[in-house]
């Protein structure tokens, strides 16, 4: 494969990428949220081996548990990425370009000061109205009732969706680890099945542009002072968590932490003298984030707060 099965989306060139670039074969695109082990990501490869799919995970152990299944079924049609699949969904696919999306047994966050964590809101029912083609579908497995009940009144109030009714105990051909988990508990499954019916809209936030600033002579007398001081504006935020001094090759590293609509990165930005003269602050290689308007931003205000020009 071009690209292997583990893929990282920041060091893309465009986006959204070409994904039949990506793939050895050109198909339809199915996407699942928090795989876990991988089982059901497998088999439905297994199953569909003219479509293409991509798994997003948080959880390094659970990458690397369901490459080594990959590995072992030789599956060419499955790419995995270590990402949000919130963010992911919305900023790594064009419209209508997705067939079918995923989620079996999303954490369910039932406390109300960790609603945001929740996998299905309304920013992610909007993300789905605007990826998935027309009579696309999402597919919701959990064993918690009230989540899917929620997640079809957001798919209702949306306007661009078809939901279906709440399947109980729906007989599936491969069950996850949590299923089985869940089932030997006694508990219940609920499956909601919900087709896209007309094009929706979601205000993306990535641009692929490097942000970089030149600087005459910034002011490197006590960097310290600005550690730990939050900086916000609308819904961005950034905080510069510590500042590393190289002073023999004129070198400073800025460790960042920033927060977009609820997406959180941790990058360093690289002030270094520039032979002709001058310095420019720009973000370091080691670590690259998506360029978000909190990075971006978080380059302008170090600029400023240096004294750019
Ligand atoms: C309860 S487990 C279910 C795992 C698997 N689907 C199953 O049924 O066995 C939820 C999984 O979602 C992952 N996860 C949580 N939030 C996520 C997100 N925003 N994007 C991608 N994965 C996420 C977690 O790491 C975890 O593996």
């Amino acid at each position: 494969m071009k690209y292997g099965r583990f893929i990282n989306p920041r060091k893309f060139i465009d986006t959204p990428p070409d994904w039949n670039e990506i793939f050895p074969n050109p198909g339809k695109l199915m996407v699942e949220i928090g795989f876990g082990s991988g089982e059901f990501l497998c088999s439905k490869a297994i199953e569909n081996p003219e479509h293409n799919f991509v798994g997003f995970e948080t959880s390094l152990l659970s990458v690397v548990k369901t490459l080594n299944r990959l590995e072992a079924l030789s599956l060419d049609n499955v790419v995995l990425a270590l990402l949000d699949g919130r963010f992911a969904l919305r900023e790594l696919f064009s419209d209508e370009s997705v067939n079918a999306v995923f989620a079996n047994f999303p954490c369910p966050w039932p406390k109300k000061r960790h609603a945001k964590r929740r996998l299905i809101t309304e920013d992610f029912v909007s993300t789905l109205s605007a990826v998935l083609e027309k009579n696309g579908h999402f597919e919701l497995v959990t064993d918690v009732k009230w989540l899917a009940e929620e997640a079809r009144e957001m798919f209702q109030k949306n306007g661009c969706f078809e939901p279906g009714e709440l399947e109980i105990d729906p007989v599936r051909k491969v069950q996850t680890k949590y299923e089985r988990k869940w089932l030997s508990q006694g508990k219940h499954i609920y499956r909601l099945v919900v087709r896209k019916k007309s094009r929706g809209h979601v205000e993306r936030m990535v641009t692929w542009e490097m942000p970089h600033l030149h600087i005459k002579t910034p002011d490197l007398s006590n960097l310290e002072r600005f550690v730990d001081t939050v900086y916000q504006e609308s819904d961005k935020t950034f905080v510069i968590k510590d500042v590393y001094a190289d002073i023999k090759n004129e070198n400073y590293l800025f460790l960042i932490f920033s927060t977009d609509r609820g997406f959180q990165q941790e990058y360093y930005l690289r002030l270094a003298r520039k032979k002709e003269g001058g310095w420019i602050l720009k973000l370091d290689s080691t670590t690259v984030p998506f360029r978000t308007p909190a990075v971006k931003w978080s380059v302008a205000k170090i600029g400023e707060l240096l004294g750019q020009p």
